[in-house]
């Protein structure tokens, strides 16, 4: 259990200072070396090899993916993992758009000809004005934009095209209700991904890698794109065919494919941009994951809220008692009724309570009127089924 006035935090990797400083000095020891950590922040650290301590009440990693922690171990202990999501979407979105304007302006290889320009000439002028008709592109306002994925990154790429006076046409089976309030009113809906490629001039995928969207883009239905249409993938690389890409460009119906990720197949092809998976490497996109996961990290280890962990439920309370009592347990039958009736043979008067499931896992906070001794804690963390238990009283 955490130390009553000091929280520890041991920081695995570089987390940007400005998400650190979140957390007081007064309250939290912060350190690489801290030994037994109540939290532990981390970007790309690999805990797998690691034996992480029985101190450790949440993970927090600043990112998205958390394939180098342990989640289902962490599970079986109660123990939340944390990230970041969206914290990098505006710097994806930015990318998208700098792709729609590579393509549509040919910079990728009017750069080529001013790197190959004799620049000692006397006949540069000459040359550059020669060779630049060959360059000539045409502008985003106008052309429709086809999105598949209207998560966080492609809301924000769905606005962006909108204000350039672009036209939006999105798909997405399984929108968010938020997702759905926060784009313009403009964007069109799609029924499928056949629609999209059908009616845009520019694809952008946005979805996540899972078997459904494995090859979303293929030899099947590449050739539904538009003549002369450019394909942009900044979600990961099995989402499209590489091969079905080539085809499509060595017949010159697709006219680029603009992409954050490299192989072997796309090599020297001369209508490929491909981007060294840069889509969320900016100063930005850092300190903000790392501003969420610590505010995300504070919360829970103060007042046992949960947001944005990928093995819990999104959990939250308001404080209405300083006495709070925070329950990680299987999800199966009857334990809200063994918790609450614990507290009561303890004497607590329960306050209010919330109790979320998600898979195999429940989280119960549950605030009681007056303090809540080690007795009632070990009563509660004995009922089986039972994960984790800690007290939370309210400090200054
Ligand atoms: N290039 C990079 O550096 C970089 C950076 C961040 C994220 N990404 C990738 O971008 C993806 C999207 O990120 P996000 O933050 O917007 O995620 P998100 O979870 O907010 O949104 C993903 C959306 O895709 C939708 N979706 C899932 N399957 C679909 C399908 N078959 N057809 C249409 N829509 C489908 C979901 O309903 C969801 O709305 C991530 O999963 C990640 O792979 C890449």
């Amino acid at each position: 259990m955490a130390d009553a006035a000091r929280f520890k935090v041991q920081v695995f990797n570089q987390i940007s200072a400005n998400g650190l400083k979140q957390l007081p000095a007064e309250r939290y020891k912060v350190g690489k070396d801290v030994a037994e950590p109540d939290a532990v922040l981390l970007r790309s650290a690999d805990l797998h090899a690691l034996e992480l301590p029985a101190s450790v009440l949440a993970v927090g990693r600043a990112g998205a993916g958390t394939n180098n922690i342990p989640v289902k171990a962490l599970s079986a202990r109660g123990v939340p993992v944390f990230n970041t999501p969206g914290a990098n979407a505006n710097a994806v979105k930015e990318l998208v758009v700098a792709g729609m304007l590579i393509a549509a302006r040919n910079l990728a290889p009017a750069l080529a000809f001013v790197a190959a320009l004799d620049t000692a000439s006397p006949d540069l002028d000459k040359a550059v004005e020669d060779g630049k008709k060959a360059y000539a592109g045409y502008e985003l306002a106008g052309q429709t934009l086809g999105i598949v994925g209207l998560g966080k990154i492609g809301c924000l790429v769905a606005d962006a095209a909108i204000k350039l006076g672009m036209n939006v046409l999105g798909f997405d089976p399984e929108i968010t209700v938020d997702a759905a309030w926060s784009l313009p009113a403009q964007v069109k809906k799609a029924a499928s991904v056949v629609e999209v490629l059908r009616h845009s001039h520019f694809v952008s995928l946005h979805v996540p890698l899972v078997a459904a969207t494995r090859d979303l883009v293929n030899a099947d239905n590449i050739g539904q794109m538009r003549p002369g249409s450019v394909l942009l993938n900044f979600a990961r690389d099995g989402v499209v065919s590489d091969a079905a890409v080539v085809a499509a460009l060595a017949r010159k119906h697709l006219a680029w494919y603009v992409c954050d990720f490299p192989s072997a197949a796309l090599a020297g092809n001369e209508r490929v941009v491909a981007l060294p998976h840069l889509g969320a490497s900016t100063r930005e996109a850092e300190e903000n994951c790392a501003v969420m996961v610590v505010a995300q990290v504070r919360d829970f280890l103060e007042h046992g809220n949960i947001a944005n962990a990928v093995n819990f439920p999104a959990v939250a309370m308001a404080r209405e008692s300083a006495h709070r009592v925070a329950i990680a347990n299987a999800n199966v039958p009857n334990m809200l009724g063994q918790i609450s009736t614990t507290m009561a043979r303890a004497g607590l008067n329960i306050h209010n309570m919330v109790n979320k499931s998600r898979g195999e896992m429940a989280y119960t906070l549950v605030d009681v009127d007056s303090p809540v001794d080690a007795a009632a804690l070990a009563g509660i963390a004995a009922i089986e089924g039972v994960l984790s238990v800690r007290y939370l009283p309210l400090r200054d």
